[in-house]
């Protein structure tokens, strides 16, 4: 009999989760509704941020959180290569000039060394990505963006419940944004929020989410105005219900994620044709994946050779993130060609991401760690 397929990530829902989706169900607020504030208090509480704006996915949260700083037309803002496309497509939207900036090979995260070399005139906000969970060096981002009077902006969907310093990522940034995607340490279905500590930003994130209206009771019940056309970007009370569950078991959730990368660490700590994820000794990851680096030149094929295997033996690996400036998008739009950024490109060359979610068994951890062995074993020099 075949392996049962691992997937690279999963959700964990349970009966309890289950039971609150169908309870709200049963109530006159299916959209949104009284659970928003409730899931919105409850991050900012885990988080200790002061203001949360939950919206319909992180997409939303990351274009919500431009719009609101005012990014627009003329503006250049700061990020990594190596991210999902969402971090920039949603600045592109907003008419802003994405401005690449390579990563630091042991943090996979963008390299503040090189941050400083790319301000202008036109910069208005950094935008930093905690790859795979693990936290950018805040300090010296924020050194940066104070030096240049910058906004930053934290696309956290992989870090929710990872620390920097002792702080809980969602405090740190102007405005920090996370994802509810089934693959993320939690979920909604769809699902993503907005953290600030600024008054102006959140009253103006509310509006965003909804379609740009400003209610004026004292010009009637039925009274509204819109300065600036928005979009629908409400996430259902459903859903927050769901949210609110599953941030009951988030701590439980990275206890498990992290028990695995140990044993994955242990297993491939003497295997020299691969490199484990490092974690910063003043942080902590929430570890959203789990990314080998193999060394080609220790190894007879290429990585798309590796990959074909694992998956052909229902390991379900995958390769996060092709580095944005290699997309026919950014290369027509703003000129970026192959060979801009070679960490992330050399990076990109040799990543394979295993299986890593908090419902993984015992059984299947040690299947991804003995099929991984083995392929390589048998591609060896
Ligand atoms: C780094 C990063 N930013 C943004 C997003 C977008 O989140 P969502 O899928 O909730 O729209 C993702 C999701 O994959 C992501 O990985």
């Amino acid at each position: 009999m075949r392996n049962k397929f691992i997937p690279y990530g999963h959700q964990w829902i349970d009966k309890k989760d289950i039971n609150e989706v169908a309870k709200t169900l049963g109530t006159d607020w299916i959209t949104q509704g009284p659970k928003i504030g409730e899931f919105e208090e409850a991050v900012c509480k885990y988080c200790r941020a002061k203001y949360g704006v939950a919206l319909s996915s992180g997409t939303a949260a990351l274009h919500a959180a431009y719009s609101v700083a005012g990014i627009g037309l003329g503006d250049q803002v700061i990020t990594t290569p190596l991210t999902f496309a969402a971090t920039a497509n949603t600045a592109a939207h907003c008419g802003a000039e994405l401005v690449f900036v390579d990563i630091q090979k042991e943090t996979l995260n963008i390299n503040p060394k090189e941050v400083e070399k790319k301000i202008t005139k036109k910069t208005r906000a950094i935008s930093i990505v905690d790859f795979a969970g693990h936290p950018c060096d805040f300090n010296e981002i924020k050194k940066i963006a104070e030096k240049y009077n910058l906004l930053i902006i934290e696309d956290a969907a992989h870090s929710l419940g990872s620390e920097y310093r002792g702080k809980k990522i969602g405090s740190l940034a102007d405005m920090t944004i996370f994802s509810f995607h089934p693959v993320k340490t939690i979920t909604t279905g769809e699902g993503g929020m907005v953290l600030t500590n600024r008054k102006d930003f959140y009253d103006k994130l509310k509006i965003f989410r909804h379609h740009g209206i400003t209610k004026k009771p004292e010009k009637g019940d039925w009274y509204y105005e819109i300065e600036n056309p928005a979009y629908n970007y409400r996430l259902t009370d459903f859903q927050c219900v769901l949210g609110i569950s599953q941030l009951k078991k988030l701590n439980k959730f990275i206890k498990k994620r992290r028990e695995i990368v140990a044993e994955y660490n242990k297993a491939f700590k003497n295997i020299k044709e691969i490199i484990t994820p490092k974690e910063k000794n003043y942080l902590k990851s929430a570890w959203h994946i789990y990314v080998i680096q193999l060394c080609l030149d220790k190894l007879r094929v290429n990585r798309r050779k590796i990959f074909k295997a694992l998956r052909k033996n229902n390991i379900g690996v995958q390769v996060h993130y092709m580095p944005l400036h290699l997309h026919p998008f950014y290369q027509r739009k703003f000129g970026y060609k192959k060979g801009d950024f070679p960490v992330a490109e050399e990076y990109y060359q040799r990543a394979i991401t295993l299986p890593l979610f908090p419902k993984m068994t015992n059984e299947e951890v040690k299947r991804v760690i003995k099929t991984t062995k083995k392929i390589i074993n048998s591609y060896r020099k």
